[in-house]
């Protein structure tokens, strides 16, 4: 970590505890302020129950809304407050990213710590702090050590988000094992519960986005719309089987509630917020953790084109595997995944399915290691549990062990199925710690992690450097096997679910409707047999840039990237940067990002739009002033449709400096992406 520079006061309001002393009744509020004071959050005292409100820039967008706790084992933390004493601090310092979309954060805030106390007996203490930054609030409960508390099981939070206006919104429906659904948008009032992150807009484009940060040993939160209240949701934890919420001990920090707030949709999709409000990086050394591009055995699975079981379609065999790592070899993607490597898919779902030990007899795992080792390749190892959590946890350490004798450094995991112990839920808080034993054991075995039916990304990937990236959206894989992911669904996801962290969503499919499949067979109920991707050729490339991703999967069966020049964008697009900047956007209609290369000068720009055609002027200011440069565009032609005519792309070369503005003509449901390779 690089600490350029830190400004720090602590000034302790000491007078408050001696209002305690005297009077309950004088001090009742505190407000917060932003650095550049747009933001506000005013905690305060209504009949001595907790509320918080929020604005910006005097609009208030959160009215009153309720704080506290309820318990089985003890009395509501819910009322019967007085303040005692109030601690104010303000940071401003910057670190460094392992790697990211930014390498240099800004974690700038104004901070204050309220000492809450039972004016009544049992006199129990509660903490709130709140943390304003320029891009929102962070807020989080502390339940000290103190006399005659020790055990805690929260059968629920109280906290409340009561919206001061019925705003238009970007949601999923509450849901305590998925959040592979399609977003809708709606008003507030029409919206009876959600997963976070949750977005919304207010008419004068003021985004607002709840979500959590730092979520470890406690449950995964949902919104649910208080019964009456048309525009406010409370808390509702994801439970364990016996309806209990969390089960822990004081003293018990929550998770981070967090609210990001931006003037403009583009501005929100730059917020640092919930990077900002976890620890610190605790691996010492992180040489062995690299971003990288993968293609792998995946895709045919989806397509049903290949089994992950063995028989006569089965696609991880050595033979099929070699030519993968020789594609990868030539055409410079560092990494090749293989699903269906191992017994146990022939009982997936079931209980011990898999041992994550034992290949298929069509798989020689040693054979196709030194075959990559030889060629400078490496293998992404695959864990499918099948939702059984519990046996994973048993064969953990040999697992990662013998992956790690072998040379790998990266392992995809699954939970595609009920989790086992059962009964319990995805996002539970026994979930929760299954997600980060994984993360923390692979760490020891110096193995990166990309979790697919994740628990949400919450920004630990600060802490914990190895986790790498996720799922936990309606990715690629919908489009193999259903009506798909419509055009609109990628315009709005840099809008909510990608605020919490990377995505892996696996772009990259240009046999876009499946022409060159051969024959498929049906394997999911929910396969019509008219999938396909409802995307354009250009817009597929444009993906690799608008959602981050430090292991990004050019997911298309190699087969289809043959010959095929438009794969250049592909070897070229790196996955860490040293700068993002969201030039342009609209919720559900479009979005343009440029980031910049952290090896290089080049800049990447990726532009998407949803089933409508449009052109969207790019002023080139981000580019450095001094140099000129190659613009390398992959566009939608003019007849480009993704509809009728999804492949068409249009390749040329411009070259651009710094002072120009170009237009990018976007197809219906299309997309564009551009290298600007610096001229030296
Ligand atoms: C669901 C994952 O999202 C997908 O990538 C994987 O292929 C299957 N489960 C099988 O593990
Ligand atoms: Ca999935």
């Amino acid at each position: 970590m690089n600490l350029t520079s830190i400004f720090k006061i602590h000034f302790a309001l000491y007078f408050a505890i001696f209002l305690t002393a005297c009077s309950n009744q004088k001090l009742k509020e505190i407000t917060t302020d932003s650095p550049d004071q747009n933001i506000k959050v005013k905690f305060e005292l209504i009949n001595n129950q907790p509320f918080y409100s929020v604005y910006y820039k005097e609009t208030c967008l959160l009215l009153p809304s309720k704080l506290g706790f309820e318990f089985k084992n003890q009395a509501a933390l819910d009322s019967n407050f007085l303040i005692q004493n109030i601690e104010t601090s303000t940071i401003n310092e910057n670190w460094e990213q392992v790697w990211g979309e930014n390498k240099k954060i800004i974690n700038k805030f104004n901070q204050t710590l309220i000492h809450l106390k039972e004016i009544s007996e049992p006199g129990r203490a509660l903490k709130l702090e709140f943390k304003v930054y320029n891009d929102g609030i962070g807020f989080r409960y502390e339940i000290p050590e103190q006399e005659g508390v020790d055990s805690l099981f929260i059968s629920n939070e109280l906290t409340e988000f009561n919206f001061a206006n019925d705003y238009n919104a970007w949601w999923i429906p509450a849901n305590f094992d998925s959040y592979e659904a399609l977003y809708s948008n709606n008003k507030i009032s029409e919206i009876p519960s959600a997963n976070t992150p949750f977005t919304a807009e207010t008419l004068d484009n003021i985004c607002i986005c709840i979500h959590e940060a730092n979520l470890t040993n406690y449950a995964g939160m949902t919104m649910l719309k208080v019964p009456g209240k048309s525009t406010s949701f409370k808390t509702e934890l994801v439970p364990w089987p016996d309806g209990i919420k969390v089960k822990t001990k004081a003293p018990m920090l929550s998770p981070w509630r967090t609210i990001q707030i931006a003037s403009s949709a583009a501005e929100l999709a730059e917020s640092n917020l919930i990077l900002n409000l976890n620890e610190p990086n605790k691996i010492a050394n992180v040489s062995w953790i690299q971003p990288m591009k993968y293609i792998g055995i995946w895709w045919g699975m989806h397509l049903g084109v290949n089994t992950w079981t063995l028989g006569e379609r089965h696609g991880a065999t050595t033979e099929n595997m070699k030519k993968y790592i020789d594609f990868a070899a030539e055409h410079n993607i560092p990494a090749v995944l293989a699903e269906g490597w191992n017994t146990g898919w022939e009982n997936w779902g079931a209980q011990h399915a898999f041992d994550f030990i034992t290949p298929y007899e069509d798989f020689d795992l040693e054979a196709i290691a030194d075959y990559a080792k030889n060629k400078g390749v490496q293998l992404i190892g695959h864990h499918e549990t099948g939702g059984d959590a519990e046996y994973y946890e048993q064969k953990l350490e040999e697992a990662f062990s013998m992956y790690q004798k072998l040379g790998i450094k990266v392992v995809k995991t699954g939970y595609a199925g009920p989790i086992r112990p059962l009964g319990q839920h995805h996002h539970g808080q026994w979930m929760v710690n299954h997600y980060q034993k994984v993360v923390e054991t692979a760490a020891k075995y110096h193995i990166m992690i990309d979790a697919h039916e994740p628990i949400k990304a919450t920004g630990i990937r600060r802490t914990w450097p190895n986790m790498m990236t996720r799922e936990g959206a309606r990715g690629m894989e919908w489009n193999g096997w259903s009506d798909g992911n419509p055009p609109e669904h990628h315009t709005i996801l840099p809008f909510t679910r990608n605020l919490a962290g990377p995505l892996d969503y696996t772009p990259g499919i240009f046999d876009i409707q499946y022409k060159n499949a051969g024959k498929r067979i049906k394997w999911n109920d929910q396969d019509k047999g008219t999938s396909r991707v409802n995307t354009t050729l250009a817009k597929q490339l444009a993906l690799f840039v608008v959602f981050y991703s430090p292991l990004q999967m050019a997911s298309d069966l190699i087969e289809n990237y043959k010959d095929q020049p438009a794969f250049q964008f592909i070897e070229d697009v790196p996955v860490d940067w040293a700068e993002t900047k969201v030039l342009n956007a609209k919720i559900g209609n479009y979005v343009t990002i440029a980031r910049k290369d952290i090896n290089s000068n080049d800049w990447f720009l990726g532009s998407i739009t949803d089933e409508n055609a449009r052109t969207l002027e790019i002023n080139l200011n981000f580019l450095d002033k001094d140099k000129s440069y190659i613009a390398e565009i992959y566009s939608d032609s003019e007849n480009t449709d993704w509809k009728t005519n999804p492949i068409e792309i249009d390749i040329r070369q411009l070259s651009v400096i710094a002072n120009d503005t170009i237009k990018l003509r976007l197809a219906p449901g299309g997309g564009q992406a551009i290298r600007f390779k610096v001229i030296d």
